[in-house]
């Protein structure tokens, strides 16, 4: 017997079900179209909220709904007992007893929270992000949800780009990679796996080329752009069995991606073989009409749903409502209506929420305080972090030989800032700051001392997290700038060294939180200057999910690890970082600009006029990055010998083996993230300088050599090209780069002959 591939058997069950088709068969029109709803529930910011506000009134409208059978999906209810009751509610509400099924956006965790999505991509460690999110699921599933909105695998090349935090960063195959990994963790080996729930990709696509990095604006991507660069990490999550995607709020070259069959038919589910359901983002159906595309919510959900979507994620009243009266009016071909009820009750089977729709709300502490899942979130973090500088080997700091060390900044003791955005249901309780990580790691050694410095740095308006009444925090009250600064400076002076955490506080990175600079926002760097000025030795530890301009930083002080929001036990990950009890490892997922001026800016760009210029872009500025993709440093350092292919010319279909002598040339063991770079010297179409093509984790004793071996085959050499508007392999010569980064120096070569 051979074995399924994972798509094979996430959609094995997903036949024709007799369950599902006596169902279909007996249901109204009215019912059908309240299986393609999905409401919010939100039951946490009507708490918030005054009493007359319309989100305090929501849950009652939406328990409305689920007495009347108009609801196939609720969202962010996180409570067992409550899922429970709304549970019941829509099972006695539908005529069919129909179950609902519960979504949410369990983006790095649930309780327990893993650093965010960009910074699991940074530890280049597939095993590692398929271990987090399926403890993800497990916790989300023990409360009774069944969906993740995850993972977002949207490519961004555009930090100004809020969202560039839930991503993988800039690069294709990274992003399939990662995109894959987060897909088998929520899912497990099929649909309806226990301790695990479903997977939506999202939004599909392109959404991560939003003009300007503004949030929601249009994207314009060239066929090639879509083909080569943003589609692969979807078609990836297709491969792996997600069993659902999200569809994106914004226009995808003049056509908005909800309401656009190209991509959701013809692209989804003929070019990638989709066979799951579509959701659309929040409001997305009723966005149809925003865009100037729909002509009113009516129109809109019959273009949404002839484009391809399933169900709509709606927050007040669904668009989709008005389908009834449309598929009355013949404006909706029921074969269509019917093939996406199939789709819902389908995964709803195979989930087995027909035969066990609650949730044991005794048993779901005890998974979400399960102090293995806390072990893996430190693991996480640990495997996350950056080394972007380190001059000299100023890390790891020895414990030893201090008696006081300083811990300053606005983000140093923030719990809320530590574990990042897109977080609901944490413990802040539990969360380990980089001051109290760097207490507990010192506790009996040295004396830790704490300083924040400047005000914390806010936002011009508020967050749209800001309904759940959990932002960052505020600065205390009385707070004195003037003396804050002072005893900062007196901490530090009084200090062996001073370590300083800076970046960007969590609300201001996420949806909705693009940002037209790059700096550190608020009084940060004139902090910094003031500490590196007591002649103390400074070592800064950076929060933020996208680069920052950090030129001046990267000039003055010589060890800066980028700390990410590292989650429930970040202080303790960056504690034993800095003190040398385990070595960072992890790469950066995007090339990292030095100002924001130079953006987008990624390493795969094509070559073209004046090549020896192409540093010289601006007058300016270099037109280099700060640090290039797959940057990061660690404790030792590696060599690599020049890579060897084992044969060559090899013919178009051919695989050619590329192998590599690394060693580590320091006195403490290692683990590098070998890089493959491949770049064509010419063919149909102009090929990026430099594509990623492979990578491999590689633990190597100090002093010792590894050989590290890779195949580059056919598909890595294919790609869609503009000039035939088709896809291609080409016969041409090819260079070979292996290292520890995008500059990787050691390079071979191969011939492809037709
Ligand atoms: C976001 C989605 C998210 C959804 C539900 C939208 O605003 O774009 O990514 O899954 O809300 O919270």
């Amino acid at each position: 017997m051979t074995e399924s591939t994972p798509q094979e058997h996430a959609h094995a069950s997903a036949g024709p079900s007799e369950r599902v088709e006596r169902l279909l068969a007996a249901m109204s029109v009215e019912e059908k179209v309240g299986q393609l709803t999905q409401l919010f529930y939100f039951g946490g910011p009507a708490s918030v909220a005054g009493a007359d506000s319309e989100i305090a009134q929501q849950p009652r409208m939406v328990e409305g709904a689920l007495a009347r059978g108009a609801v196939g999906s609720l969202l962010f209810v996180t409570d067992p007992a409550e899922n429970n009751r709304l549970q019941q509610l829509a099972i006695d509400g539908s005529a069919h007893r129909i179950p609902v099924i519960f979504g949410f956006d369990v983006i790095h965790g649930f309780r327990t929270i893993f650093p965010v999505p960009i910074a699991l991509a940074a530890s280049w460690n597939p095993d590692l992000i398929t271990q987090a999110q399926s403890v993800a699921a497990r916790e989300a599933r023990a409360v009774g949800i069944h969906w993740a909105f995850a993972p977002m695998v949207d490519i961004a090349r555009d930090p100004r780009w809020g969202r560039i935090v839930e991503g993988a960063g800039e690069d294709p195959y990274l992003g399939a990679v990662v995109a894959a990994a987060q897909v088998r963790g929520f899912q497990g080996d099929h649909i309806g796996a226990p301790d695990h729930i479903l997977a939506g990709p999202k939004h599909f696509a392109g959404y991560g080329a939003a003009l300007g990095g503004r949030d929601y604006d249009e994207v314009d991507l060239s066929d090639q752009e879509f083909w080569n660069t943003y589609l692969p990490p979807f078609r990836a999550a297709v491969e792996a069995g997600a069993a659902n995607i999200m569809s994106a709020y914004m226009d995808l070259n003049g056509v908005p991606a909800t309401g656009n069959a190209w991509l959701l038919t013809d692209v989804l589910r003929d070019a990638l073989g989709f066979d799951g359901f579509v959701v659309t983002d929040a409001n997305a159906a009723k966005d149809l009409e925003t865009h100037h595309f729909a002509a009113d919510p009516a129109d809109a959900a019959v273009r949404a749903i002839t484009a391809g979507v399933d169900m709509e994620m709606a927050i007040f009243e669904p668009a989709f409502a008005h389908l009834v009266d449309a598929v009355a009016a013949g404006r909706v071909d029921t074969a269509r209506l019917d093939e996406a009820v199939r789709r819902i009750l389908t995964v709803k089977e195979q989930l087995g929420l027909f035969d066990d729709p609650f949730v044991d709300v005794d048993t779901a502490e005890q998974v979400l305080t399960d102090p293995a899942h806390r072990a893996v979130a430190r693991a996480a973090a640990e495997g996350a972090a950056v080394l972007l500088r380190n001059d000299n080997g100023v890390l790891p700091l020895h414990a030893e030989s201090v008696n006081t060390v300083a811990v300053i900044g606005p983000l140093a003791d923030s719990a809320r800032d530590t574990i990042g955005p897109w977080v609901f249901a944490y413990d802040g309780d539990e969360t380990v700051t980089i001051a109290d990580g760097i207490r507990a790691r010192l506790q009996g050694i040295a004396e830790v001392t704490v300083a924040q410095g400047v005000p914390r740095p806010t936002r011009t308006f508020p967050s749209m997290f800001d309904m759940w009444g959990d932002g960052s925090p505020k600065d205390p009250s009385g707070f004195d700038a003037d003396s804050a600064l002072q005893h900062a400076v007196d901490t530090a002076t009084q200090a062996d060294f001073a370590i300083v955490v800076i970046g960007e506080q969590q609300d201001m990175i996420g949806e909705s939180a693009s940002r037209s600079d790059l700096s550190l926002p608020g009084d940060q760097l004139r902090l910094l200057e003031a500490v590196v000025a007591t002649g103390t030795p400074v070592v800064v530890v950076l929060m933020s999910g996208r680069p920052l301009d950090i030129r001046w930083v990267a000039e003055h002080v010589p060890a800066i690890l980028q700390a990410w929001y590292p989650g429930t036990r970040g202080g303790e990950a960056v504690a034993r970082l800095l003190f040398g009890d385990t070595a960072p490892t992890g790469k950066l997922p995007f090339t990292w600009p030095r100002n924001v001026g130079q953006v987008p800016m990624h390493h795969a760009v094509t070559r073209s006029h004046a090549p020896n210029d192409q540093g010289r872009r601006y007058w300016d500025v270099a037109s280099t990055p700060l640090y290039p993709f797959g940057h990061g440093l660690t404790y030792t350092h590696f060599e690599y010998g020049t890579p060897r292919v084992d044969h060559s010319p090899i013919p178009l279909d051919g695989a050619v083996t590329v192998t590599v002598d690394i060693t580590n040339v320091g006195d403490r063991d290692g683990t590098e993230t070998a890089q493959l770079y491949l770049h064509q010297r010419f063919g149909t179409s102009s090929r990026p300088l430099r594509q990623l093509v492979g990578f491999q984790r590689v633990q190597i004793a100090a002093g010792a050599t590894e050989t590290v071996t890779f195949t580059i085959g056919a598909e890595a050499r294919r790609y869609w090209s503009a000039a035939t508007r088709d896809w291609v392999t080409d016969a041409s010569q090819f260079d070979v780069w292996v290292g520890g980064s995008a500059d990787a120096t050691a390079h071979t070569e191969f011939t492809v002959e037709r």
